[in-house]
């Protein structure tokens, strides 16, 4: 007869159609090293109660001991008839400890119980992810030093817009990264709030201490309210968001990366072992894993939309409803930590072609906003500088030119205000030099962005 945690009041089991619906240790017994973790507080604060002697608090600790090193040797395995993570894990109690097993849930119900589970591997795993995006950081960064000075096309719509650093561009893209791992550390100061002692809803009658089993945790306080505490999602959601944030960002680096390899850009080459074949075409060399970043952001949307369509509508406190919380909450951490590794990788061995990124800064008419702006610094409304070089485009287009080989006599032509100084500025090293204001391309700003940078990572 299979072990539930509630035959009591039942007469004959339940249906096969019911415990395969009912059924979640499949997927949480991820939960359990987590779930022993909290059951170790559990005990000792069941013991400073007066409700487990000295003696059978160490059995307790002892059996709880063995129970976590079987699991994970692999000895100890949940079977199909367990229901969840707890019910498994207090089968694994009850063969090690007999009726003294059977102590432990005193004072504690499976709301409190998952609910602490659910938050402690998160606040663990959200370490761990946090470390791989500094990881990517650290690769797009290494990446910038080497191309701060490196003249690139930079675009708005797609289309050549001015002249940027390429190392500009990759840490446009730390910064996001940034703002990311920002977001998840705040997110921990929400998390950092520990449901156990709130029982099924209502808290217990039993001498508890839910401060102390708080801080022994590792949380920063106790939960100040039971029944928001067992049917309180908000920290999963809010993961939810910071991580399907995480895959915005790593899509449109993805979708940057395609683009770079294109024959069309031929902006960089991806190392051998970040690229794939094609199993009939030789010649192919594919961008898989920027399109599988691109590609997975999608169910890292998906599984904010999926949790947060859970929780709308949900009376308090707990209801089954919210066993459906895990499954997204695993397929992101599991989806961000293969795709972050594998874009760092792809971003550190990439090859960067510079001169091609050099030969197509100045294209279509790249430098233009320059030559504008020169005459501005020459007195002129920006408004008839802009139509001057706005004519000036025209008549190279129709002449097939470009800004750098103009003579003086057809500059001159278009305008009178196109005297041969112009052409100091038509130049891409100095468009670059020159947008030297905070924030701004020029190399030298580009690697004073980049020592900011670096350093906030190392106070990480
Ligand atoms: N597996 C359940 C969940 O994930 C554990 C809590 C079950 N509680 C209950 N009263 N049935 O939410």
């Amino acid at each position: 007869k299979p072990m539930r945690l509630w035959g009591g009041r039942f007469e004959g089991g339940p249906a096969d159609a019911l415990t395969r619906l009912s059924v979640s240790v499949q997927f949480d017994w991820r939960l359990a090293p987590y779930d022993l973790l909290a059951s170790r507080a559990h005990a000792r604060v069941l013991h400073r109660a007066g409700l487990l002697s000295e003696d059978e608090l160490d059995r307790m600790i002892g059996a709880l001991d063995d129970l976590e090193r079987a699991c994970k040797a692999g000895e100890f395995r949940p079977t199909v008839a367990d229901e969840d993570v707890h019910t498994a894990l207090e089968r694994g109690l009850l063969e090690r400890l007999g009726t003294l097993g059977g102590k432990l849930r005193a004072g504690r119900s499976r709301n409190d119980q998952v609910a602490t589970d659910l938050r402690l591997y998160l606040r663990d795993h959200v370490r761990t992810i946090v470390s791989r995006l500094v990881e990517l950081e650290t690769a797009l960064m290494a990446q910038a030093e080497e191309h701060a000075e490196t003249a690139a096309p930079g675009m708005t719509h797609l289309q050549h817009a001015q002249p940027v650093s390429f190392g500009h561009q990759l840490l446009a893209h730390v910064h996001a990264f940034a703002r990311d791992i920002d977001r998840l550390r705040d997110w921990d100061r929400r998390a950092a709030v520990c449901p156990l002692g709130s029982g099924a809803l209502a808290g217990s009658s039993l001498p508890l201490d839910p401060q102390a089993v708080a801080r022994e945790l590792g949380f920063d306080s106790a939960a100040p309210n039971s029944m928001d505490a067992v049917s309180d999602r908000d920290f999963a959601a809010e993961f939810l968001f910071c991580a399907a944030m995480v895959g915005v960002h790593l899509s449109r680096l993805g979708e940057e990366i395609v683009l770079w390899a294109s024959q069309e850009f031929r902006w960089i080459e991806m190392d051998d072992a970040y690229s794939t074949g094609s199993s009939i075409m030789p010649q192919k060399k594919n961008p898989d894993v920027a399109e599988l970043a691109r590609g997975k952001s999608g169910r890292l949307i998906g599984n904010l939309m999926s949790l947060l369509t859970t929780l709308k509508g949900l009376p308090q406190t707990y209801n089954r409803d919210l066993q459906e919380d895990k499954e997204p909450v695993f397929d992101t951490v599991d989806t961000l930590l293969l795709v972050l590794p594998a874009v760092a990788g792809l971003v550190s061995t990439m090859r960067v072609n510079t001169a091609k990124l050099a030969e197509s800064a100045p294209d279509g008419f790249a430098l233009a906003t320059d030559l504008a702006e020169l005459l501005v610094r020459k007195g002129i409304a920006f408004r008839e500088a802009h139509e001057a070089v706005g004519h000036l485009v025209v008549w190279c287009q129709v002449n097939d030119k470009t800004f750098d080989v103009l003579t003086d006599d057809e500059l001159i032509k278009v305008s009178p205000h196109f005297t041969p100084d112009v052409r100091d500025v038509l130049n891409v090293a100095g468009a670059l030099a020159s947008r030297k204001a905070h924030g701004g391309t020029a190399p030298d700003r580009v690697r004073e962005q980049l020592a900011s940078l670096r350093d906030d990572v190392d106070d990480q």
